[in-house]
This record gives structure tokens, C-alpha cells and sequence, in this order.
């Protein structure tokens, strides 16, 4: 049997009392040839290493260089030096691989963000990335642990599908057919009858449609998987494939619904100060080494652990959409001309600078809007007895913006098939959707949480690149 190693991040947590232990990992750094700090990924602490002097072959360590991979055993002692609690003085070290210091793109020093992005490949091999991902993963677990405690069904929806469930025809479309050749209706249209599902199709852009087939079966479900959007955004909270939570409940109304929202978002947040409090306080140091160079009027009022206790401390705010364009027409933000987009009046969209402006300037926590005017929202929402809004809710988060979008959804058969009408919806290609309005039919809400910009939430981390290990961007699919 090869591996009978320890973990550092469980052997640091021993005391050391000359017992005989064997980690593996890689090389950070190997200094006056005889202390190796080796890292393996649980946890951003490294172990120091003593490769005590004559005891090992100039060859050999003239191989232990920056990232190198080493077996090592040998006996765990308190440590001389300072910094660390323990030594572990190596017996025997064996190369696992070879790296050449010359030609490893990682040098042990302070890179940007934007250069790691370039060797992502090797990234998870950084402190920041070690924590980042760390926390990303707990994050994942602890949104599992939520619903699974609660009594939701996981529901793996598809990710080729042929409806767009938004409506916004921001799809991927997913075919086998040759770009030349392409074969042709008599119209000149592209036949698709030829393709591989025999019709057009495109990867999702969310599992909601299909999650609500299974809200009306098993009552509550979630679904925790990747969506694909081609909206040309390159901001730092776009991706073109991130990764959504999307729970669906049937016999949740509006306020069921953002209750459930801001009791899970609490619950994630809360888990991670609980099991990542190293990872954190790394992060949290970082952040506020970074923001020193910005100037005090750009800095965070509260540092990031600050920040992630306020938000489990406080309940979020809950206004409707017309009290927000009040609030933000009457701002003097928007009297002095501040916003790119100034506030024309009721019905138009928000843009990010308004949803930033509620949150970070006016409330300075998170925010709940809810009951939007259904011109600017998705054909599925549930229409108000006002016949102008719709029973919708987005979840808005301090540095971020939008963090859910979700709603209540129309349980009237009538009354969807005629929005779907209005809004050029084919009913025909969801005749299984609305099949569920047909048999038993009830009230339901859902929302979608974007993993990402949660990660990013938790993390400080203020590009969302930075936070899912391959970002797929306009123009950049690299690894
Ligand atoms: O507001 P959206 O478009 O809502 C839906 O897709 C609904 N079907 C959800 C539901 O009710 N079940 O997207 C939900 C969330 C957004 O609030 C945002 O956090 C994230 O998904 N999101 C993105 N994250 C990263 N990159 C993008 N391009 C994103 N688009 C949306
Ligand atoms: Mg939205």
C-alpha cells in the first residue's frame, strides 16, 4: 500500500511528542538546504520539515525545489524556531516528482490575480486559491446539508434542453451538425429534424421549468448544478457557465419564499465561519492588506468576517419595487446626476449601480426587493391582483448586487397561458409545463442562488474568475 500519510492540517492539530509520522505534498519553499515547507492542500499552514544537515545526499536535495512532491516520514518534535508549533525531522525523503525551478511558472512570491488566472492549472497551488476553493467546496456541502436537513429532494435537472426558461435567448445552442452543408428547409431555415435530438437545442440556462414538475410530486426539491448563459458581459460577477442552487417548494407563497431565501443564505454563511475560520481570517488579512491601497473613502467599512457576522445578525430588508424607485429618485445620488442610468420613473429596469446604491449607501445590509413590474420580468411570475406587478423577489447583497432572483410562480392556467401569449412564449413546447397547471395545480414559489457570486460574497474575493476554478468568459474557454 502506497498511501499510509497523515494530513498536515490533521498532524498540526497533534501535539508533538516524537511520534513517527508520513506526509506527502509539495514543496513552498526550501530554505539554508535544510527546512522544506510542505504544503498538500488541507490547509493553507505548512509543515516545517527539517532535513537535518549531512544526513541526506547533496543529489537529493539539490531536487527539493519549488513544487517538487515529496514522501516523507520521520518524528514529530516542538519546534525550535518560531512560527510553528512542530518540526517533523525527516528520516527518509523520497522524490515523487521531479519540478524544474527554472521553468515553474509559480514562483514563490506575491502574484497578481489576473496573472494566475493565466496558469489556473496551478493556482489551487496559492494560499488564496487554497482558501478560496477550500470555502467554495464547504459551501457546496453546507447547501446540501440545508435542504437535505429540511427534507428536499436533490433533482438532477438537464443540462441539453430545448426551451429557454428565461425567455431571454441567451442560450448555447448544442447541435451535431456541420457548419458547412448545413442542411436546409425548402424556407432556407436550418433542418433541424436532421440534427441529433432531431429538434433544435441549446444548453440550459435554468433547471427551474423542470424543477417545478417536481415541486408538484414530491412538495419541496432543489437542484444544484451548472447553467449556461451567452450574454456578452464581461464584468466581474458574468460567467458564461456558472453553477445555480434552485430550490422549488410547493405551497410557498412570496413571503415563504423570501423567508426560505434569507434563512438559507444565513445558514451557508454561518456554516462556513463555523469550519473555515482559518481559511477566513487568511482572506479576511488579505483583503484588508489590499484595500490599504485604496483610498479611505473606497475601503470596506467592516472587515470580511465583520461584514459575513452583520449579515447573520440582521434581518435583511424587505421593500417592494416601488418604494425602491422612491428611495433612489429621491436620492441625492440621482439629484446630482451621479448614476449612468438616472432614474426615469416607475418601470424601468434597475441597473447594478441602483441595486448597489440600496444596499451599500441607503441600507448598508442586505436587501430583499420584491413585487416588480411584470414588463421586466419572466413570463412564469405570478401575476398581482394590480395587474402591473409581478410577485417577484431579488436578494441584494453588499459589494455584489443581485445574489437570487426568484419569484411565485402563475398556478392559473388562464391567466399564464395569456402572460405567455403577450410575451411570445410557444406554449406548444411546454405543454408539459403547463400540464402541471392542468392537474392539480398549486401555489408554488422558487428562487435561484448564483453559486458564484455567493463564493465571492464569502470570500472578498472581487472578481467573479476568482472564484470557480476554469472561468468560461466571452472569448476565453482556457483549460
Ligand atoms: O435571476 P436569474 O436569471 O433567475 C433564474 O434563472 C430563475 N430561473 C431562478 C429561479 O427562480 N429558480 O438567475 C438567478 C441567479 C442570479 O440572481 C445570479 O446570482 C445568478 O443566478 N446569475 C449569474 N451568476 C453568474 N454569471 C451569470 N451570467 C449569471 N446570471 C445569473
Ligand atoms: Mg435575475
Amino acid at each position: 500500500m502506497f498511501n499510509k500519510r497523515i494530513k498536515i492540517k490533521d498532524l498540526l492539530a497533534q501535539e508533538p511528542r516524537g511520534q513517527e509520522a508520513t506526509v506527502m505534498g509539495w514543496v513552498r519553499t526550501f530554505r539554508n538546504n535544510q527546512f522544506i515547507a510542505l504544503n498538500d492542500g488541507s490547509t493553507n499552514n505548512n509543515l516545517q520539515v527539517v532535513a537535518g544537515l549531512g544526513k541526506f545526499d547533496e543529489e537529493l536535495l539539490k531536487r527539493i525545489t519549488t513544487s517538487a512532491s515529496l514522501r516523507i516520514t520521520g518524528t514529530v518534535v516542538p519546534s525550535l524556531g518560531k512560527g510553528q508549533k512542530m518540526d517533523l525531522n525527516a528520516e527518509s525523503i523520497e522524490i515523487l516528482g521531479d519540478s524544474d525551478a527554472e521553468k515553474y511558472p509559480l514562483q514563490p512570491k506575491k502574484h497578481s490575480l489576473e496573472f494566475l488566472r493565466e496558469i489556473a492549472h496551478l493556482r489551487f497551488r496559492t494560499n488564496t486559491f487554497g482558501a478560496v476553493f477550500r470555502i467554495r467546496h464547504s459551501l457546496a456541502f453546507a447547501i446540501h446539508k440545508f435542504f437535505n436537513d429540511k427534507g428536499f429532494v436533490y433533482m438532477h435537472t438537464p443540462i441539453i434542453t430545448a426551451s429557454d426558461a428565461e425567455g431571454a435567448g441567451e442560450m448555447f445552442r448544442v447541435t451535431t451538425l456541420p457548419f458547412d452543408r448545413t442542411p436546409r428547409n425548402e424556407d432556407g431555415n436550418v433542418n433541424f429534424k436532421e440534427d441529433f435530438f432531431g429538434r433544435s437545442t441549446n444548453l440550459t440556462v435554468s433547471g427551474q421549468l423542470e424543477g417545478e414538475l417536481g415541486a408538484t410530486a414530491f412538495g419541496e426539491i432543489y437542484t444544484f448544478g451548472p447553467t449556461f448563459r451567452a450574454e456578452n458581459s464581461n464584468t466581474a460577477r458574468h460567467l458564461a457557465e456558472f453553477w445555480m442552487i434552485e430550490p422549488e417548494m410547493a405551497f410557498y407563497d412570496l413571503e415563504d419564499n423570501m423567508n426560505l431565501a434569507e434563512e438559507f443564505i444565513k445558514y451557508i454563511i454561518k456554516y462556513a465561519i463555523d469550519n473555515n475560520k482559518e481559511d477566513l481570517e487568511f482572506l479576511a488579512q488579505r483583503l484588508a492588506d489590499e484595500e490599504k491601497q485604496l483610498s479611505q473613502d473606497k475601503r470596506s467599512e467592516m472587515g470580511l468576517i465583520e461584514k459575513l457576522e452583520f449579515v447573520l445578525n440582521n434581518s435583511f430588508e424587505r421593500l417592494t419595487y416601488t418604494e425602491a424607485i422612491e428611495i433612489l429618485k429621491e436620492s441625492n445620488h440621482n439629484k446630482k446626476k451621479k448614476f449612468q442610468y438616472p432614474i426615469t420613473g416607475w418601470g424601468m429596469d434597475l441597473q447594478s449601480e441602483h441595486e448597489r446604491y440600496l444596499v451599500e449607501k441607503h441600507f448598508k445590509k442586505p436587501v430583499i426587493l420584491n413585487n416588480y413590474p411584470k414588463e421586466i420580468k419572466a413570463f412564469y411570475m405570478r401575476q398581482n391582483e394590480d395587474g402591473k406587478t409581478v410577485a417577484a423577489m431579488d436578494i441584494l447583497a453588499p459589494g455584489i448586487g443581485e445574489i437570487v432572483g426568484g419569484s411565485q410562480r402563475e398556478e392559473r392556467l388562464d391567466k399564464l397561458e395569456a402572460r405567455m401569449r403577450e410575451m411570445h412564449i410557444p406554449a406548444e413546447e411546454l405543454w408539459w409545463y403547463l400540464d402541471t397547471r392542468r392537474f392539480g395545480t398549486v401555489p408554488h414559489a422558487g428562487f435561484g442562488l448564483g453559486f458564484e457570486r455567493m463564493v465571492q460574497f464569502v470570500t472578498g474575493m472581487t472578481n467573479i474568475r476568482d472564484v470557480i476554478a476554469f472561468p468560461r468568459t466571452p472569448k476565453s474557454a482556457e483549460f
